[in-house]
C-alpha cells in the first residue's frame, strides 16, 4: 500500500474505503471485507451514524490498531458541542485515539469546532487533524487562525470534478488532498466516458479502476465505498500499473468543474 507523509510528520495510507450510507446493521461485515481485502484506512463521520461499527471491525480484525487509519468527522457546529461529540466519538468507536479528525463541513461556528480538535490533537487523541468541504476562503480562515495547519481537506473529487485551482492552494499550504466520491458515487456518466474506457481496455483493468488510479496517482487520499464485494476487492487492486504522463495529462482535460458542496454549511 503507497503511504503519504501529512504535514505533521504522520504517515496516512493513500489509499481506504468509504463508509457513507453504509447501513450501520451491515457496516461491520463490510468493513471486514474490506481489512481481509487489505484495506488499512477507514473513514466514518459522525453523521454517518456507524462509527461504532467500524471501529468495532477494526478491534475484532486481530490485526495491530496501529496498523490502521481511522478518520471521522465532526459534525457539531462550535467548540463545546464539538469537544463533547469528539469524546462520545472516541466512546462510541471504542478507540483511544483517532487517526484524523475532520470538521465535516464548513458550518457557521467552524472555527470553534476546529479549536475542539485543535486541543484535543495537543492532548494527543487526534493524530491529525483537517477540514472537509471547505474552499479557498474557509481555508485561508482557518491557517490564519490556528498555529496548527489542517494536514488534510477532503473533497468531492473526481476525473470529472478536480478543481485545480483548490489543489494547488492545498499544495502550496502542505494541505493534502482526499477524494472522496471518487467513483461519482457509482452513477456517473464518467463510467460511460470513451476515454476512460480505452484505457480500462489497454490496461485490461476496469473504468472504476482507471479513475482510483488517476486520483492516488495525482497523490490524492482517496476512499471509495462499496457493499459489493467484488467491486471492494477489485478497487485496491490498482497498485500493479501506472498510467503514462500522457494518459495522466489526458485525464486531467476531461475535468468538468467544481464540487457543489464546497462551502456547503451541514
Ligand atoms: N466529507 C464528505 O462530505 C463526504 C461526502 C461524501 C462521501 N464521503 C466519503 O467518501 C466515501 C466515498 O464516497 P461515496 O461512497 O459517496 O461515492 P463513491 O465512492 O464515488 O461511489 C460509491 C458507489 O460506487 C459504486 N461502486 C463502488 N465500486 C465500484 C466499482 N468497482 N464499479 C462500479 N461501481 C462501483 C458503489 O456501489 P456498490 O456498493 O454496488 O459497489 C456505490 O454506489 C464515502 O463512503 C465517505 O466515506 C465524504
Amino acid at each position: 500500500m503507497k503511504t503519504i507523509k501529512l504535514n505533521n510528520g504522520v504517515v496516512a495510507p493513500l489509499f481506504g474505503f468509504g463508509t457513507y450510507r453504509i447501513n450501520p446493521q451491515v457496516t461491520e461485515k463490510y468493513v471486514t471485507d474490506a481489512i481481509n481485502a487489505g484495506y488499512r484506512l477507514f473513514d466514518t463521520a459522525q453523521y454517518y451514524q456507524n462509527e461504532a461499527q467500524v471501529g468495532r471491525a477494526i478491534n475484532n480484525s486481530g490485526i495491530p490498531r496501529s496498523e490502521f487509519f481511522l478518520t471521522t468527522k465532526a459534525r457539531t457546529g462550535g467548540y463545546e458541542a464539538a469537544k463533547k461529540s469528539i469524546e462520545e466519538s472516541l466512546e462510541t468507536a471504542q478507540q483511544d485515539y483517532f487517526d484524523l479528525m475532520l470538521v465535516h463541513f464548513p458550518m457557521p461556528n467552524y472555527l470553534g469546532t476546529y479549536r475542539a480538535l485543535e486541543e484535543t490533537y495537543q492532548e494527543g487523541k487526534l493524530r491529525a487533524i483537517g477540514i472537509s468541504n471547505f474552499g479557498i476562503g474557509d481555508m485561508t480562515k482557518v491557517i490564519d487562525s490556528f498555529a496548527t495547519v489542517p494536514a488534510v481537506n477532503q473533497i468531492e473529487t473526481n476525473v470529472y470534478i478536480q478543481d485545480k485551482p483548490l489543489t494547488k492552494f492545498m499544495n502550496q499550504h502542505g494541505i493534502v488532498q482526499e477524494a472522496y466520491a471518487p467513483l461519482g458515487e457509482g452513477t456517473n456518466p464518467m463510467f460511460n466516458d470513451p476515454y476512460l474506457k480505452q484505457l480500462a481496455q489497454k490496461y485490461n483493468k476496469s473504468v472504476a479502476q482507471i479513475m482510483l488510479k488517476f486520483l492516488v496517482q495525482s497523490g490524492f487520499m482517496t476512499i471509495p465505498g462499496s457493499t459489493n464485494p467484488q467491486h471492494i476487492k477489485e478497487n485496491i487492486e490498482i497498485f500493479d500499473f501506472k498510467l503514462t504522463p500522457e494518459e495522466m495529462g489526458q485525464l486531467r482535460q476531461l475535468d468538468h468543474g467544481t464540487s457543489s458542496w464546497l462551502g456547503y454549511q451541514g
